[in-house]
């Protein structure tokens, strides 16, 4: 009998750019994804903190995340303008969608998939101060610190990188290659 085919074993991603490089493969995300949802339980234990994703990018994160932990929470998601198909930020962001959730009181936890320059997280920090949350920190699987263009506060980091235009595991290059359970760079 042939072995069971899991998503971890799947044998070709298929990919109409090549792939220059593998900066973190599968195993290790979800390695660091499990210990921050054991830290995130830890922290949160007693309150049901609700975990704000920011589409489309986080949804990979974050439903990996949610997981991971083991206290009762919430999920909602916001929409931003994006790159709109290119590779750097335009530094101007809009809420294309917004939360379904009343934040006031609540214990929010902003779940990024990478900070870039931090325009975007910047702005959404602000935005959500404002409608009065009990405490608000910023959960982000990855962080290109030599690209920041404005201080933000990141509270549980995966992973640092180096400031290159990766792709996978959410992240998109042209809105492609979100589906790779690794993060990779392309050989554009
Ligand atoms: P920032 O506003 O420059 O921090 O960029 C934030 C957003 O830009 C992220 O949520 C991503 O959607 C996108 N982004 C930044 N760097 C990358 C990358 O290397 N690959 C794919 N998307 C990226
Ligand atoms: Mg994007």
């Amino acid at each position: 009998m042939p072995a069971r085919e899991t998503l971890r074993s799947h044998p070709a991603y298929e990919l109409d750019v090549p792939m220059k490089s593998i900066l973190i493969p599968a195993d290790k995300l979800s390695a660091r994804v499990l210990e921050m949802g054991r830290e995130i339980s830890d922290t949160y234990r007693g309150s049901v903190p609700l975990l704000v994703s920011i589409l489309k990018g986080g949804v990979v994160f974050l439903t990996d995340l949610m997981r991971a932990i083991t206290i009762p929470h919430h999920i909602d998601f916001l929409q931003v303008s994006s790159y709109a198909g290119g590779v750097k930020s335009t530094g101007t962001v809009r809420i294309m969608s917004d939360l379904g959730t009343n934040i006031a009181g609540r214990d929010v936890i902003l779940v990024e998939d990478i900070i870039d320059t931090g325009l975007t997280l910047s702005y959404l920090l602000k935005q959500l101060e404002i409608r009065d949350p009990r405490s608000l920190r910023v959960c982000a699987l990855l962080s290109k610190t030599e690209a920041r263009q404005v201080h933000v506060p990141i509270d549980y980091l995966g992973f640092e990188i180096p400031n290159e235009f990766v792709v996978g595991y959410g992240l998109d290059y042209d809105e492609k290659y979100r589906n790779l359970p690794y993060i990779g760079v392309l050989d554009l």
